[in-house]
């Protein structure tokens, strides 16, 4: 007999098989118990006639705890009434695990605790739903990058740089010097980019941010393209290509998944159609101020209130362009032909989820870039290798960063950004 996995139910429809599952529920009258099992790859029922397995079976089956590991046979059917829409008749059952007490009881439970049986909490299936869109947000990130000739290049974690800023950095200790966890791969990539001509990252990303929003986590995973001989202009297109292109997968591969969630298909349709609006920035505050946002002046930095009414103005993610210098990093290509605003985008996301994407052109004079290093605080000497760059075949480049969780946190249509990474680093909170 064939061990499966529940996701493989239609290639074994009439056929008996045995598969490996925990219970996550159960209800049973006299006569007939019903098992909702999952084996890791979906959530199913599991059917015990007692007529049909017996009184030693059936006993088993109508005492089994929350979370007991078991091994069932039986016969793979359809259940149309079912999200999963397939289940198994048992005719063979085998506890492998026990479980006692299990802490998650199918009633509510506060946010704290849960977060604190984080390592149990991921069984549920709204958790399980989230975790595989991420991973086909993963499958589809490789894809797009692969196709469109991009190579994968892995910079450091442990740095010496401090690319966005030195207030949020997470310092420790490298032998006798000082070193830092990476908050960005950018300016590696830069080198990368030089060296291979279109390349991307794949990576963990650390801020020491004070932010308790539903948007910031301290430990987050970051895409980071970046592309030799080209302007912004191109990489705006590329940036809503690749996020149409996430969109359109999950739509088509995580059927399951958005069911789970009850995550409107119609909406996230929308956000397939090219291309993305543009607002600069300029406008952004002239529309923000004109809708009763007294509080943002020129040269602000936009919060959470202003990032969502911009978004709000449109259907689809919205690309806010050319921010102020003094509120971006020390790299960032300046204005043909203004001083106060550099070449950058950020993408924000619709329904209030947020800034996504953050990218830029990038400075390529080495004599422009040297001067803002310093007016930055940034030692030169931990910058050389990066200046280099600029002294050995300097070209136009531009490169963006997509941040992970929050990208999962909005194509889940989730309220809170700890629910889209296995086990959240949140201001206060690293266990488990
Ligand atoms: O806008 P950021 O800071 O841009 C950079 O780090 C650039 N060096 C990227 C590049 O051009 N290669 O961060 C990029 C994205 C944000 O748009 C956001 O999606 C995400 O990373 N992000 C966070 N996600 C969760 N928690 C946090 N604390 C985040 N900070 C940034
Ligand atoms: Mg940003």
């Amino acid at each position: 007999m064939e061990s499966i996995q529940i996701l493989d139910a239609k290639k074994h429809v009439g056929e008996t098989v045995q598969i490996g599952a925990w219970v996550a529920n159960k209800r049973s009258s006299g006569k007939i118990a019903f098992l909702q099992l999952r084996d890791g790859t979906a959530y199913f029922q599991g059917i015990v006639v007692k007529s049909e397995v017996g009184e030693e079976v059936f006993q088993l089956a109508k005492n089994l705890n929350q979370e007991t590991a078991v091994l069932v046979t039986g016969e793979i059917r359809e259940d149309s009434r079912s999200k999963f829409g397939y289940e198994i008749g048992i005719s063979g059952l085998e506890v492998v695990g026990e479980s006692h007490d299990y802490p998650i009881t199918p009633k509510e439970h506060g946010t704290d605790f849960l977060m604190d049986h984080r390592h149990l909490w991921l069984r549920s299936s709204k958790q399980h739903a989230i975790m595989q869109i991420r991973n086909e947000i993963i499958r589809a990130t490789y894809e797009f990058f692969n196709k469109n000739g991009f190579i994968k290049i892995d910079p450091p974690i442990l740095t010496g740089s401090a690319p966005e800023g030195t207030t949020d950095l997470f310092e420790t200790n490298y032998f006798d010097q000082k070193a830092y966890l990476s908050q960005s791969g950018q300016l590696y990539m830069e080198a990368a980019a030089m060296a291979f001509g279109k390349v991307f990252s794949f990576g963990p990303t650390f801020r020491a941010e004070k932010s308790k929003t539903r948007r910031h986590l301290i430990e987050f995973w970051m895409i980071e393209p970046e592309m030799a001989f080209m302007h912004q202009e191109e990489s705006l297109e590329v940036q809503e290509q690749y996020v149409a292109f996430l969109v359109q997968n999950v739509l088509d591969n995580c059927d399951y998944a958005l069911d789970v969630l009850g995550r409107d298909r119609e909406v996230l349709k929308k956000y397939t159609k090219l291309p993305f609006p543009r607002i600069s920035y300029d406008d952004a505050v002239a529309l923000l101020q004109k809708n009763g946002f007294a509080d943002i002046q020129w040269g602000d930095d936009f919060g959470s209130p202003h990032e969502t009414f911009i978004a709000n103005s449109f259907d689809q993610p919205v690309f806010i362009l050319n921010y102020p210098k003094a509120i971006k990093p020390f790299y960032m290509k300046p204005h043909p032909t203004r001083e106060d605003v550099v070449i950058c985008a950020d993408m924000i996301a619709p329904e209030g989820y947020g800034e996504i994407i953050g990218g830029s052109e990038r400075a390529i004079d080495h004599e422009y870039l040297l001067e803002q290093i310093r007016a930055h605080g940034l030692d030169e000497n931990e910058y050389s290798w990066y200046l280099d760059l600029r002294k050995y075949g300097s070209v136009p480049h531009t490169g963006f960063g997509l941040g992970l969780e929050r990208t999962v946190t909005w194509l889940s249509g989730i309220e809170h950004v700890r629910e889209s990474i296995p086990f959240p680093r949140l201001l206060n909170r690293i266990y488990p």
